[in-house]
Protein backbone atom coordinates (compact mmCIF):
# COMPACT_ATOMS: atom_id res chain seq x y z
CA UNK A 1 0.00 0.00 0.00
CA UNK A 2 1.34 3.70 -0.57
CA UNK A 3 2.46 5.86 1.83
CA UNK A 4 2.64 9.07 1.13
CA UNK A 5 4.22 11.74 3.77
CA UNK A 6 0.56 13.95 4.78
CA UNK A 7 0.06 17.22 7.21
CA UNK A 8 -2.53 15.37 8.68
CA UNK A 9 -0.67 13.36 10.90
CA UNK A 10 -3.25 13.11 13.76
CA UNK A 11 -3.34 9.53 14.05
CA UNK A 12 0.42 9.23 14.33
CA UNK A 13 1.25 6.95 17.04
CA UNK A 14 4.24 8.08 19.49
CA UNK A 15 4.43 5.99 22.27
CA UNK A 16 4.57 1.82 22.11
CA UNK A 17 2.45 -0.42 23.16
CA UNK A 18 2.82 -4.08 25.16
CA UNK A 19 1.73 -6.94 23.29
CA UNK A 20 2.02 -10.50 23.24
CA UNK A 21 3.90 -12.78 21.24
CA UNK A 22 4.84 -16.60 20.57
CA UNK A 23 8.37 -17.13 20.27
CA UNK A 24 10.74 -19.74 19.49
CA UNK A 25 13.41 -20.27 22.48
CA UNK A 26 15.91 -22.41 21.02
CA UNK A 27 15.94 -24.67 17.93
CA UNK A 28 13.19 -28.00 18.39
CA UNK A 29 10.02 -29.14 18.31
CA UNK A 30 6.42 -27.32 19.23
CA UNK A 31 7.42 -27.32 23.03
CA UNK A 32 10.02 -24.86 22.62
CA UNK A 33 7.52 -22.49 22.25
CA UNK A 34 6.80 -19.81 24.65
CA UNK A 35 4.15 -16.85 24.87
CA UNK A 36 5.48 -13.43 26.76
CA UNK A 37 4.61 -9.93 27.04
CA UNK A 38 7.06 -7.37 25.21
CA UNK A 39 7.13 -3.31 25.06
CA UNK A 40 6.50 -2.89 21.05
CA UNK A 41 7.58 0.29 19.96
CA UNK A 42 5.98 2.91 17.89
CA UNK A 43 5.78 2.52 14.12
CA UNK A 44 8.52 4.56 12.47
CA UNK A 45 8.56 6.13 9.56
CA UNK A 46 6.81 4.12 6.75
CA UNK A 47 5.47 1.53 9.11
CA UNK A 48 2.37 0.63 10.99
CA UNK A 49 0.39 -0.95 13.80
CA UNK A 50 -1.33 -3.43 13.10
CA UNK A 51 -3.84 -5.25 15.96
CA UNK A 52 -4.05 -9.14 14.48
CA UNK A 53 -7.54 -10.68 14.32
CA UNK A 54 -5.83 -13.82 12.45
CA UNK A 55 -2.57 -15.29 12.02
CA UNK A 56 -1.91 -18.00 9.90
CA UNK A 57 0.20 -21.21 10.80
CA UNK A 58 2.33 -22.26 8.08
CA UNK A 59 5.10 -25.41 7.25
CA UNK A 60 7.88 -22.81 6.96
CA UNK A 61 6.85 -21.91 10.98
CA UNK A 62 7.89 -25.27 12.31
CA UNK A 63 10.96 -25.36 9.49
CA UNK A 64 12.55 -21.85 10.93
CA UNK A 65 11.51 -22.97 14.82
CA UNK A 66 13.28 -26.44 13.97
CA UNK A 67 16.27 -24.76 13.60
CA UNK A 68 17.63 -27.11 10.28
CA UNK A 69 16.39 -25.25 7.42
CA UNK A 70 17.59 -23.40 4.55
CA UNK A 71 16.55 -20.22 5.93
CA UNK A 72 17.42 -19.64 9.40
CA UNK A 73 16.41 -16.77 12.08
CA UNK A 74 18.58 -16.10 15.40
CA UNK A 75 16.77 -18.07 18.66
CA UNK A 76 14.58 -16.73 20.37
CA UNK A 77 13.07 -15.49 17.66
CA UNK A 78 9.00 -14.30 16.90
CA UNK A 79 6.97 -16.98 15.88
CA UNK A 80 4.68 -17.02 12.26
CA UNK A 81 4.98 -14.82 9.54
CA UNK A 82 1.38 -14.22 8.25
CA UNK A 83 -1.73 -12.50 9.43
CA UNK A 84 -4.76 -10.55 9.18
CA UNK A 85 -5.99 -7.64 11.09
CA UNK A 86 -6.50 -3.47 11.28
CA UNK A 87 -4.81 -0.54 11.14
CA UNK A 88 -4.61 0.83 15.04
CA UNK A 89 -2.11 3.17 14.52
CA UNK A 90 0.40 4.89 12.21
CA UNK A 91 3.84 5.69 11.98
CA UNK A 92 5.18 9.53 10.31
CA UNK A 93 4.64 9.48 6.74
CA UNK A 94 2.01 7.03 6.46
CA UNK A 95 -1.55 7.78 5.12
CA UNK A 96 -2.96 4.44 5.13
CA UNK A 97 -6.29 4.98 7.24
CA UNK A 98 -6.69 3.91 10.66
CA UNK A 99 -8.98 1.06 10.91
CA UNK A 100 -8.31 -0.02 6.96
CA UNK A 101 -8.63 -4.43 7.27
CA UNK A 102 -5.21 -5.84 5.82
CA UNK A 103 -3.07 -8.65 5.41
CA UNK A 104 -0.35 -9.99 4.08
CA UNK A 105 2.77 -12.14 4.89
CA UNK A 106 7.37 -11.60 5.67
CA UNK A 107 5.64 -10.23 8.93
CA UNK A 108 7.95 -11.91 11.23
CA UNK A 109 6.04 -12.72 14.71
CA UNK A 110 2.83 -12.34 13.09
CA UNK A 111 1.34 -14.86 16.44
CA UNK A 112 1.13 -11.98 18.76
CA UNK A 113 -1.95 -9.51 18.97
CA UNK A 114 -0.08 -7.12 17.40
CA UNK A 115 2.82 -6.48 15.03
CA UNK A 116 5.06 -3.85 13.25
CA UNK A 117 4.48 -3.95 9.83
CA UNK A 118 6.30 -1.73 7.15
CA UNK A 119 3.77 -0.21 5.19
CA UNK A 120 5.07 -2.06 2.02
CA UNK A 121 4.15 -5.36 3.15
CA UNK A 122 0.03 -4.32 3.72
CA UNK A 123 -2.38 -5.76 1.42
CA UNK A 124 -6.10 -4.31 1.79
CA UNK A 125 -8.78 -7.30 1.76
CA UNK A 126 -11.32 -7.14 0.06
CA UNK A 127 -14.35 -6.38 1.59
CA UNK A 128 -15.62 -10.14 0.36
CA UNK A 129 -13.10 -11.65 2.12
CA UNK A 130 -13.40 -12.48 5.80
CA UNK A 131 -10.13 -12.39 7.80
CA UNK A 132 -9.87 -15.73 8.36
CA UNK A 133 -10.05 -16.23 4.65
CA UNK A 134 -7.45 -13.32 4.05
CA UNK A 135 -5.16 -14.92 6.59
CA UNK A 136 -5.45 -18.93 4.82
CA UNK A 137 -5.10 -16.68 1.84
CA UNK A 138 -2.02 -14.79 1.82
CA UNK A 139 1.18 -16.54 2.10
CA UNK A 140 -0.16 -19.54 0.08
CA UNK A 141 -1.38 -17.24 -3.04
CA UNK A 142 2.16 -15.46 -2.86
CA UNK A 143 3.82 -18.67 -3.24
CA UNK A 144 1.27 -19.55 -5.65
CA UNK A 145 1.60 -17.21 -8.07
CA UNK A 146 5.54 -17.01 -8.33
CA UNK A 147 4.73 -20.59 -8.71
CA UNK A 148 3.04 -19.87 -11.71
CA UNK A 149 6.19 -18.19 -13.03
CA UNK A 150 8.74 -20.81 -13.18
CA UNK A 151 7.78 -22.95 -16.35
CA UNK A 152 5.58 -22.47 -19.12
CA UNK A 153 1.95 -23.52 -18.63
CA UNK A 154 0.00 -22.89 -21.07
CA UNK A 155 -1.19 -25.44 -23.60
CA UNK A 156 0.42 -27.86 -21.19
CA UNK A 157 -0.14 -30.30 -18.94
CA UNK A 158 0.71 -29.61 -15.08
CA UNK A 159 0.11 -32.39 -11.92
CA UNK A 160 -0.10 -30.91 -8.64
CA UNK A 161 0.39 -32.39 -5.81
CA UNK A 162 -1.64 -31.62 -2.55
CA UNK A 163 -4.19 -29.80 -4.75
CA UNK A 164 -6.11 -29.24 -1.75
CA UNK A 165 -4.37 -27.74 0.22
CA UNK A 166 -3.95 -24.05 0.96
CA UNK A 167 -1.26 -23.49 -1.89
CA UNK A 168 -2.42 -26.28 -4.20
CA UNK A 169 -5.96 -24.84 -4.58
CA UNK A 170 -4.98 -21.70 -5.50
CA UNK A 171 -2.41 -23.49 -7.94
CA UNK A 172 -4.77 -25.18 -9.60
CA UNK A 173 -7.44 -22.45 -9.67
CA UNK A 174 -4.39 -20.31 -11.43
CA UNK A 175 -2.51 -22.74 -13.65
CA UNK A 176 -6.31 -23.88 -15.54
CA UNK A 177 -7.07 -19.89 -15.88
CA UNK A 178 -3.40 -20.04 -17.92
CA UNK A 179 -4.20 -22.30 -19.87
CA UNK A 180 -2.96 -26.07 -18.40
CA UNK A 181 -4.59 -28.97 -18.41
CA UNK A 182 -4.18 -29.34 -14.52
CA UNK A 183 -4.27 -32.77 -13.05
CA UNK A 184 -4.75 -32.63 -9.41
CA UNK A 185 -3.26 -35.29 -6.96
CA UNK A 186 -4.91 -35.13 -3.29
CA UNK A 187 -6.17 -38.55 -0.91
CA UNK A 188 -9.52 -39.08 1.40
CA UNK A 189 -12.16 -36.44 1.17
CA UNK A 190 -10.06 -34.15 -0.35
CA UNK A 191 -10.31 -35.70 -3.62
CA UNK A 192 -14.13 -34.55 -4.18
CA UNK A 193 -12.62 -30.85 -3.41
CA UNK A 194 -9.95 -31.10 -6.10
CA UNK A 195 -12.45 -32.46 -8.76
CA UNK A 196 -14.68 -28.72 -8.17
CA UNK A 197 -12.16 -26.49 -8.39
CA UNK A 198 -11.90 -27.49 -11.84
CA UNK A 199 -8.98 -29.87 -12.65
CA UNK A 200 -9.23 -31.74 -15.61
CA UNK A 201 -8.66 -35.22 -13.55
CA UNK A 202 -8.02 -35.87 -10.47
CA UNK A 203 -5.40 -38.77 -9.18
CA UNK A 204 -6.41 -40.43 -5.62
CA UNK A 205 -2.85 -41.24 -4.38
CA UNK A 206 -4.30 -43.43 -2.14
CA UNK A 207 -5.62 -45.94 -5.12
CA UNK A 208 -2.72 -47.11 -6.67
CA UNK A 209 0.57 -45.86 -8.39
CA UNK A 210 0.04 -41.77 -8.72
CA UNK A 211 2.67 -42.17 -11.84
CA UNK A 212 0.88 -44.49 -13.10
CA UNK A 213 -2.59 -42.72 -12.96
CA UNK A 214 -0.97 -39.53 -14.48
CA UNK A 215 0.93 -41.80 -17.29
CA UNK A 216 -2.81 -42.99 -17.59
CA UNK A 217 -4.40 -39.41 -18.37
CA UNK A 218 -2.29 -37.67 -20.38
CA UNK A 219 -2.08 -40.62 -22.76
CA UNK A 220 0.93 -42.56 -21.53
CA UNK A 221 3.17 -38.99 -22.29
CA UNK A 222 3.28 -37.75 -18.45
CA UNK A 223 3.44 -33.83 -17.08
CA UNK A 224 4.84 -31.32 -18.54
CA UNK A 225 5.55 -29.83 -15.06
CA UNK A 226 5.26 -31.16 -11.69
CA UNK A 227 4.39 -29.01 -8.72
CA UNK A 228 5.48 -30.77 -5.59
CA UNK A 229 5.75 -29.89 -1.84
CA UNK A 230 6.85 -33.07 -0.84
CA UNK A 231 9.71 -33.84 -2.00
CA UNK A 232 11.63 -37.62 -0.21
CA UNK A 233 8.52 -39.48 -0.64
CA UNK A 234 7.12 -38.20 -4.14
CA UNK A 235 10.77 -37.59 -5.64
CA UNK A 236 10.87 -40.37 -7.94
CA UNK A 237 7.16 -40.43 -8.36
CA UNK A 238 7.38 -37.12 -9.67
CA UNK A 239 10.67 -37.83 -11.83
CA UNK A 240 8.18 -41.38 -13.15
CA UNK A 241 5.22 -38.99 -13.60
CA UNK A 242 7.17 -36.30 -15.71
CA UNK A 243 7.04 -36.08 -19.92
CA UNK A 244 10.11 -36.39 -21.31
CA UNK A 245 12.39 -32.46 -21.20
CA UNK A 246 9.42 -32.08 -18.42
CA UNK A 247 10.14 -30.04 -15.36
CA UNK A 248 9.85 -30.84 -11.50
CA UNK A 249 9.78 -28.23 -9.38
CA UNK A 250 9.99 -28.66 -5.75
CA UNK A 251 8.37 -25.90 -3.27
CA UNK A 252 8.35 -28.00 -0.11
CA UNK A 253 9.64 -30.68 2.21
CA UNK A 254 6.42 -31.88 3.84
CA UNK A 255 8.11 -35.32 3.79
CA UNK A 256 11.47 -34.15 4.40
CA UNK A 257 14.81 -33.00 1.83
CA UNK A 258 15.82 -35.20 -1.48
CA UNK A 259 18.62 -37.28 -1.49
CA UNK A 260 21.87 -35.20 -3.23
CA UNK A 261 22.51 -38.75 -4.49
CA UNK A 262 19.59 -38.91 -6.93
CA UNK A 263 20.84 -36.94 -8.97
CA UNK A 264 21.75 -39.67 -12.14
CA UNK A 265 18.20 -40.40 -11.96
CA UNK A 266 17.33 -37.17 -13.81
CA UNK A 267 19.05 -39.00 -17.26
CA UNK A 268 16.86 -42.01 -16.66
CA UNK A 269 13.54 -40.04 -16.30
CA UNK A 270 14.62 -38.31 -19.85
CA UNK A 271 16.70 -35.57 -19.50
CA UNK A 272 14.51 -33.66 -17.29
CA UNK A 273 14.59 -30.73 -15.31
CA UNK A 274 14.08 -30.03 -11.78
CA UNK A 275 14.48 -26.94 -9.56
CA UNK A 276 14.06 -26.14 -5.36
CA UNK A 277 11.98 -22.97 -5.99
CA UNK A 278 13.38 -20.25 -4.11
CA UNK A 279 10.32 -17.25 -4.14
CA UNK A 280 12.37 -14.29 -3.76
CA UNK A 281 13.94 -15.45 -6.85
CA UNK A 282 10.19 -14.81 -8.78
CA UNK A 283 9.95 -11.81 -7.28
CA UNK A 284 11.51 -8.43 -7.39
CA UNK A 285 10.48 -7.49 -3.70
CA UNK A 286 7.40 -6.81 -1.45
CA UNK A 287 5.64 -4.77 -4.39
CA UNK A 288 5.47 -7.94 -6.29
CA UNK A 289 4.89 -9.95 -3.42
CA UNK A 290 1.79 -7.82 -2.28
CA UNK A 291 0.63 -7.47 -6.02
CA UNK A 292 0.53 -11.41 -5.96
CA UNK A 293 -1.37 -11.49 -2.55
CA UNK A 294 -3.99 -8.98 -3.99
CA UNK A 295 -4.71 -11.41 -7.53
CA UNK A 296 -4.51 -14.31 -4.92
CA UNK A 297 -7.74 -12.18 -2.96
CA UNK A 298 -9.27 -11.33 -6.08
CA UNK A 299 -9.51 -14.99 -7.40
CA UNK A 300 -10.59 -16.25 -3.36
CA UNK A 301 -12.95 -13.77 -3.68
CA UNK A 302 -14.88 -14.85 -6.96
CA UNK A 303 -13.97 -18.53 -6.32
CA UNK A 304 -14.07 -19.24 -2.66
CA UNK A 305 -13.55 -22.64 -3.08
CA UNK A 306 -9.85 -21.81 -3.70
CA UNK A 307 -9.59 -20.69 0.19
CA UNK A 308 -8.55 -23.80 1.91
CA UNK A 309 -11.17 -24.54 4.56
CA UNK A 310 -9.99 -24.10 8.66
CA UNK A 311 -9.55 -27.17 10.22
CA UNK A 312 -8.26 -25.70 13.45
CA UNK A 313 -8.11 -22.38 15.85
CA UNK A 314 -6.00 -21.89 18.69
CA UNK A 315 -5.75 -18.85 21.16
CA UNK A 316 -2.51 -17.23 21.65
CA UNK A 317 -1.45 -19.44 24.45
CA UNK A 318 -1.84 -22.67 22.51
CA UNK A 319 0.70 -21.67 19.78
CA UNK A 320 2.33 -25.05 20.49
CA UNK A 321 -0.53 -27.02 19.97
CA UNK A 322 -1.29 -24.96 17.01
CA UNK A 323 1.99 -26.27 15.43
CA UNK A 324 1.28 -29.41 16.56
CA UNK A 325 -2.01 -29.77 14.66
CA UNK A 326 -0.43 -28.52 11.38
CA UNK A 327 2.42 -31.48 11.70
CA UNK A 328 0.06 -33.75 12.48
CA UNK A 329 -1.26 -33.31 8.99
CA UNK A 330 -4.90 -31.80 9.03
CA UNK A 331 -7.45 -31.63 6.46
CA UNK A 332 -6.95 -27.70 6.17
CA UNK A 333 -5.71 -24.01 7.53
CA UNK A 334 -4.51 -24.10 11.21
CA UNK A 335 -5.18 -20.13 12.88
CA UNK A 336 -4.26 -18.49 15.82
CA UNK A 337 -7.42 -16.60 17.21
CA UNK A 338 -5.07 -13.73 19.36
CA UNK A 339 -8.11 -11.97 20.43
CA UNK A 340 -9.99 -15.69 21.69
N1 LIG B 1 7.48 -19.65 -0.50
C1 LIG B 1 7.42 -20.93 -0.49
O1 LIG B 1 8.33 -21.54 -0.98
C2 LIG B 1 6.25 -21.61 0.14
C3 LIG B 1 5.14 -20.86 0.58
C4 LIG B 1 4.03 -21.55 1.11
C5 LIG B 1 4.10 -22.92 1.27
N2 LIG B 1 5.24 -23.59 0.89
C6 LIG B 1 5.33 -25.03 1.06
O2 LIG B 1 4.27 -25.60 0.33
C7 LIG B 1 3.89 -26.80 0.94
C8 LIG B 1 2.37 -26.87 1.07
O3 LIG B 1 1.96 -25.85 1.96
P1 LIG B 1 0.41 -25.71 2.28
O4 LIG B 1 0.26 -24.58 3.22
O5 LIG B 1 -0.36 -25.74 1.02
O6 LIG B 1 0.17 -27.09 3.05
P2 LIG B 1 -1.20 -27.86 3.39
O7 LIG B 1 -2.35 -26.94 3.28
O8 LIG B 1 -0.93 -28.56 4.67
O9 LIG B 1 -1.32 -28.92 2.20
C9 LIG B 1 -0.37 -29.91 1.98
C10 LIG B 1 -0.99 -31.05 1.19
O10 LIG B 1 0.05 -31.95 0.82
C11 LIG B 1 -0.47 -33.26 0.77
N3 LIG B 1 0.50 -34.15 1.42
C12 LIG B 1 0.93 -34.12 2.70
N4 LIG B 1 1.81 -35.10 2.92
C13 LIG B 1 1.94 -35.77 1.76
C14 LIG B 1 2.70 -36.89 1.35
N5 LIG B 1 3.53 -37.52 2.19
N6 LIG B 1 2.58 -37.31 0.06
C15 LIG B 1 1.75 -36.69 -0.80
N7 LIG B 1 0.99 -35.62 -0.47
C16 LIG B 1 1.10 -35.17 0.79
C17 LIG B 1 -1.80 -33.28 1.52
O11 LIG B 1 -2.83 -33.55 0.59
P3 LIG B 1 -3.51 -34.97 0.32
O12 LIG B 1 -3.39 -35.82 1.56
O13 LIG B 1 -4.93 -34.62 -0.03
O14 LIG B 1 -2.75 -35.55 -0.84
C18 LIG B 1 -1.99 -31.85 2.00
O15 LIG B 1 -3.30 -31.37 1.72
C19 LIG B 1 4.66 -26.90 2.25
O16 LIG B 1 5.77 -27.74 2.04
C20 LIG B 1 5.13 -25.50 2.49
O17 LIG B 1 6.31 -25.44 3.25
C21 LIG B 1 6.29 -22.96 0.33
Amino acid sequence: MDSTTTDDERDVMTEGVKRRVARAVRPGGPEVIEVVEEALAAPGPGEVLVKVVVSGVNHADGLLRSGGYVVSARFPHPVGVEAAGVVAAIGPGVLVPVGTRVAGTGWLGSCADYAVVPVERLVEIPGQLSFEQAASVAHAGAAAGALTRVWPVEGRVAAVWGAAGAVGRLLVVMLARRGAEVIGIASGARVKAVQELGAAHVVDRAAGDVAEQVRAATGGRGADVVFDPVAAETFRTSLGMLAPRGCLINYGQLAGEVDGALFHELFRAGGVFVTKFNAAAYVTGYADVTRLIGEAFELAAQHPSAVVPVADRFGLADVAAAHRALDSGPAGKVLVIPGR
